[in-house]
């Protein structure tokens, strides 16, 4: 798992009195009826970085949501909540490339800093480039000039060769943030103790990073159970017919074939719930998978799900957590994300946490101090612990390469 990368550090750039563009990421779950912010964690992280960077002048830039999805939407909030964060004013500017921007970069004093508009409102930021290219993509063109060097700290979007990502580090001096080198620090660690058997706990709703990365994490042999619950667990459960109503999700039949073919690869990896907790007036039934029909919408795993899972839990060297079991915001249904992490919390094994909800998650049940490594990173962090080449750390090395014969082992 993971890597030793030869990156270099914000004191190696000697930013005092620079120009500095700082690529964080800020992207953060948002309420779909009101569409404000739903959790600040990943906005916390970025503060570190933001306040060793007091005597330059910042140019901060982030990713939020996917285009076209309710959590598409301006940073505006999360200027205002990284003003207080910071206890001082953060300008932002609703434009990302635009001469509102670049002269609000230019205009820009020692201790300042300026928070860009969504990076995914400029249509390249959508699409992954390989470095060379990245740098020809307008949105590279029109800022870099305005730069003396780049920190990189949005360790969460480190999977993403996004021209922010892997653009900059070509053309300018690029460290990586306080974040990054926690994280990396935090799991090398880690991931030289960790022992079998290996537990993975995957729910939440992105399904198709979870998808792609759980083929990888068995084939690496660090998967030898992986526990279904979320929106994950209901494509398994239609995949082995144990279900068989609509789930009414994007790109269905393409998720159903692929957890099919998983099945028949690993048949005795894979455990699915037994029984499930649905909504009736927003109270809490739980039910049999097999009682299960129509529309009803899955709110959580059942009290014998919580059961089996929390004892293989309990029994495992290492367990990998990535998102939250149940609708764990709603009393109702935060049953099993709560069993579940504190079947974590009260184990003998190595444990890892992963992704902004079930961070949230631990706080509210006061229990993350109990788990050995949490991470606001969800599919960046399974692509780093299965060993995977990261954009953003190659993007970092070839700029440690390139711009200096002092890079630090980390
Ligand atoms: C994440 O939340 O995993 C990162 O911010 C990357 O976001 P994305 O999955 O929309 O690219």
């Amino acid at each position: 798992m993971g890597s030793s990368s030869r990156i270099l550090t914000i004191e190696d750039l000697e930013p005092e009195n620079k120009t500095v563009f700082v690529r964080a990421d800020l992207n953060t779950p948002v309420d779909p009826f009101s569409r404000k912010l739903l959790d600040f964690s990943r906005i916390s992280e970025a503060c570190v970085t933001l306040k060793d960077l007091s005597n330059s002048k910042v140019v901060l830039a982030s990713h939020q949501g996917r285009v076209g999805r309710y959590d598409f939407i301006s940073l505006e909030e999360h200027s205002k909540a990284l003003s207080k964060l910071l206890g001082k004013d953060v300008i932002f500017i609703e434009d990302v490339i635009g001469p509102a921007a670049r002269n609000a970069i230019s205009s820009l004093s020692k201790g300042q800093i300026l928070l860009l508009d969504n990076l995914r409102f400029v249509a390249e930021e959508n699409y992954e480039f390989k470095p060379e290219d990245a740098v020809k993509t307008i949105l590279i063109q029109r800022l870099y000039k305005f730069f003396d060097m780049v920190v990189v700290d949005a360790f969460p979007t480190a999977h993403r060769a996004h021209p922010s990502i892997v653009g900059f580090p070509e053309l300018l001096p690029a460290s990586g943030g306080r974040l990054v080198v926690k994280e990396l620090k935090a799991l090398n660690k880690i991931l030289s103790i960790s022992k079998g058997p290996y537990v993975t706990v995957l729910g939440g709703a992105k399904i198709s990073d979870r998808l792609e990365a759980i083929d990888t994490l068995i084939e690496s042999k660090r998967a030898d159970k992986v526990l279904l619950t979320g929106l994950i667990a209901n494509v398994f459960l239609k995949a082995s017919g144990k279900i068989k109503q609509s789930l009414g999700i994007e790109n269905e039949e393409k998720y159903v074939e692929r957890a099919k073919i998983l099945l028949n690869k690993y048949p005795d990896t894979f455990l699915m719930p037994k029984d499930v907790a649905i909504s009736i007036d927003d109270e809490r039934k739980e039910i049999e998978v097999s009682e299960l029909e129509g529309e009803q919408k899955i709110c959580d795993i059942g009290s014998k799900t919580i059961e089996i899972y929390s004892k293989i839990i309990r029994s495992a060297g290492t367990i990998f957590m990535s998102g939250p079991p149940g609708l764990f915001e709603h009393k109702n249904f935060q049953i099993g994300t709560e069993a579940l992490l504190k079947a974590m919390a009260s184990s003998f094994g190595t444990t890892i946490v992963s992704g902004g909800h079930l961070v949230a998650a631990l706080e509210r049940f006061g229990i993350r101090e109990w788990i050995d490594h949490t991470s606001t990173a969800g599919g960046a962090l399974i692509m780093y612990l299965v060993g995977k080449k990261l954009p953003l750390f190659e993007a970092l090395e070839n700029s440690a390469k390139r711009f200096s014969k002092s890079e630090r082992l980390i």
